[in-house]
């Protein structure tokens, strides 16, 4: 992406399509804690989250890890979470209230405009939203600005597309019913930061220090075939917008040709698996 119209374009369709999948990602929030709880964890260690620590969440969505951050950081510490898409905050908010937790707040922006001053986090996460901004450099020196010195910054982002089937599959069956041209891998988009060490480079180019790289295998269940096409239907931001366009016919076509190439994943027992991988990368602020 080269230039500001060509930004804010893309991010006002990023608003609309997470805005679009907020409630769904509220109904499957149990499935999301099944298979991505373990990346919070992840994250709260890796970014060295203490109580009493002040901390910086980019991209929360439904408040992940933002809420397990805030459970570590306790009465003493505090939580700001960020996020382009309102009604996936309002979610996140939501989430914040049943949980009892009063020491998180959530903001709505774009992550170019993280508005806090410099210097004020003692720590910062971002699970799975990296690679969909349309300028990561930038994003990066914000959350490096925002940092206090010493404090580390750990991201989850999904590793290459090769890797992760459970995404691609649909989007590549998609692909044989449009006339979409075929994703530019340097693009945003779900695997756009996938590559080995391409992350660590840039976090390194925006300031960080002594950045560390991890390939964190995931298995991905879904208790039955139908489950997993109504939680890739709905959930699923790219999928749906593209599904959205389609005629009744076509996407009906598309439906069953996508069945068909799950079934290869179903076990005997009714259940859909698939492995991914998920490249985990942590770097700190230097003191100097
Ligand atoms: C895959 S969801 C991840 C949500 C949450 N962190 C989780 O792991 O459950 C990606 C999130 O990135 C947010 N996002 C996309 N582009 C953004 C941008 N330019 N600035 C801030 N947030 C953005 C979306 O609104 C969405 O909530």
């Amino acid at each position: 992406m080269t230039d500001d119209v060509d930004h804010k374009e893309y991010i006002d369709k990023q608003r609309d399509d997470w805005n679009a999948v907020a409630n769904a990602w509220e109904k499957y929030d149990q499935w999301l804690a099944d298979n991505f709880a373990y990346f919070d964890q992840i994250l709260i260690q890796r970014a060295g989250i203490q109580p009493g620590h002040k901390v910086l969440d980019l991209g929360s969505g439904t408040g992940n890890p933002a809420l397990a951050a805030a459970k570590i950081a306790g009465p003493e510490g505090r939580v700001m979470g960020v996020d382009v898409a309102e009604k996936m905050l309002e979610v996140a908010r939501r989430r914040a209230k049943n949980q009892g937790l009063d020491n998180i707040e959530f903001h709505t922006c774009h992550a170019g405009d993280i508005p806090f001053d410099s210097e004020t986090f003692d720590a910062a996460t971002s699970r799975f939203c990296l690679m969909f901004l349309p300028d990561v450099p930038g994003a990066l020196k914000s959350i490096h600005r925002a940092l206090k010195p010493g404090a580390r910054f750990t991201a989850a982002v999904w590793g290459t597309a090769d890797k992760n089937l459970s995404f691609t599959l649909a989007m590549r069956v998609l692909q044989k019913f449009t006339a979409l041209p075929s994703p530019d891998p340097s693009a945003p988009g779900p695997f756009s930061q996938g590559q080995p060490g391409a992350l660590a480079a840039r976090m390194t180019e925006a300031g960080f220090v002594d950045a560390v790289e991890e390939a964190a295998p995931v298995e991905m269940t879904f208790p039955s075939l139908d489950f997993y096409i109504s939680n890739m239907k709905e959930m699923a931001a790219p999928v749906r917008a593209i599904m959205e366009k389609m005629d009744d016919e076509t996407r009906a076509r598309a439906m069953d040709a996508i069945v068909d190439e799950v079934r290869k994943f179903e076990s005997p027992d009714g259940v859909v698996r698939f492995s991914g991988e998920a490249m985990i990368v942590s770097a700190a602020k230097g003191t100097a």
